[in-house]
């Protein structure tokens, strides 16, 4: 059967991808935040998941104010790159896993939650920054990846609680396919950041502190904490965390912490990283 070995939380920040694509990861401005993921490259070549389930937001690039799916699960073979106004990142295609996507489809939506399914999609700096800070810069992606989007761009984006449950779901699904599969579940977004307005450039290191901390070991408290709190403590766009809260949804109540960091600035916006074992 397939199963979910470990969860990732990471920023992904549209900078990051940049620095790594331009060669400037050896700046100062850029080598403590590259340092902190080495461990991470390491342990994940050693561990070799088959399929990563990649839960990150589209920026208005794959939706616009036309539509605006909350949860959309990418069934595709492949996934282009997008162009976000500078050109496409010189980074390979991300390729689907589509069989493993129309089972979670089917078992998540039989469990009561909404998807909306996708058959074209071109993924942004949201779902290729982690991939780059994961595995570097590789000719084609070591495995295949789920693109899971959850709306945090427009009014409302889902409850947090909503988010921890949908995650348990999925991985009931995953752990309902009938194929022995390393599976990897990733949240991404955040940490705190407000890009525009007065507030813009805000960060709240105590926040995502308490954020990461509360993730690992208490996450059933961190799932009823409300839109307006991560609003006003973390920045509007500190909203993106719920989707951390959709990785640790899918892990066992206790997990192994194998890796925290954390790093600031990175353009606006603080970085956090978590690695999280399952237990069993
Ligand atoms: C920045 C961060 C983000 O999460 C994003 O989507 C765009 C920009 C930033 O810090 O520049
Ligand atoms: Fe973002």
């Amino acid at each position: 059967m397939a199963k979910i070995t470990a969860g990732v939380a990471t920023s992904h920040v549209p900078a990051i991808g940049v620095a790594m694509d331009l060669g400037k990861t050896q700046e100062a401005y850029w080598s403590p935040l590259f340092e902190g993921y080495e461990f991470s490259k390491q342990w994940i070549s050693k561990e070799k998941p088959d399929v990563i389930f990649l839960v990150y937001n589209d920026h208005a690039t794959a939706f616009d104010m036309k539509f605006i799916p909350t949860f959309a699960i990418g069934c595709a073979e492949n996934f282009g790159i997008a162009d976000e106004g500078w050109g496409r990142r010189p980074v390979p295609d991300v390729i689907g896993h589509p069989d493993l996507a129309w089972h979670i489809s089917q078992s998540v939506i039989q469990d009561d939650f909404d998807l909306t399914l996708i058959n074209e999609m071109e993924v942004d700096h949201g779902l290729s920054v982690p991939l780059s800070l994961m595995f570097g810069q590789p000719e084609t992606w070591p495995c295949r990846v789920i693109p899971f989007a959850v709306n945090v761009v427009l009014y409302p984006p889902p409850s947090g609680r909503r988010c921890y449950n949908i995650g348990k779901a999925i991985r009931r699904a995953v752990e309902s396919f009938d194929e022995d599969l390393n599976v990897q579940i990733w949240g991404t977004g955040g940490m705190s950041h407000q890009l525009q307005g007065p507030r813009a450039g805000l960060i709240n290191s105590k926040f995502d502190a308490d954020f990461m901390e509360r993730l690992v070991n208490d996450p059933e408290s961190l799932a009823d904490m409300p839109h307006v709190e991560y609003m006003r403590d973390a920045g509007a766009e500190g909203v993106e965390l719920v989707m951390w809260l959709i990785m640790r949804g899918a892990l066992d109540e206790k997990v192994n912490e194998l890796h925290r960091f954390y790093h600031v600035p990175a353009s606006n916006t603080a970085v956090g990283h978590l690695i999280l074992e399952n237990s069993c």
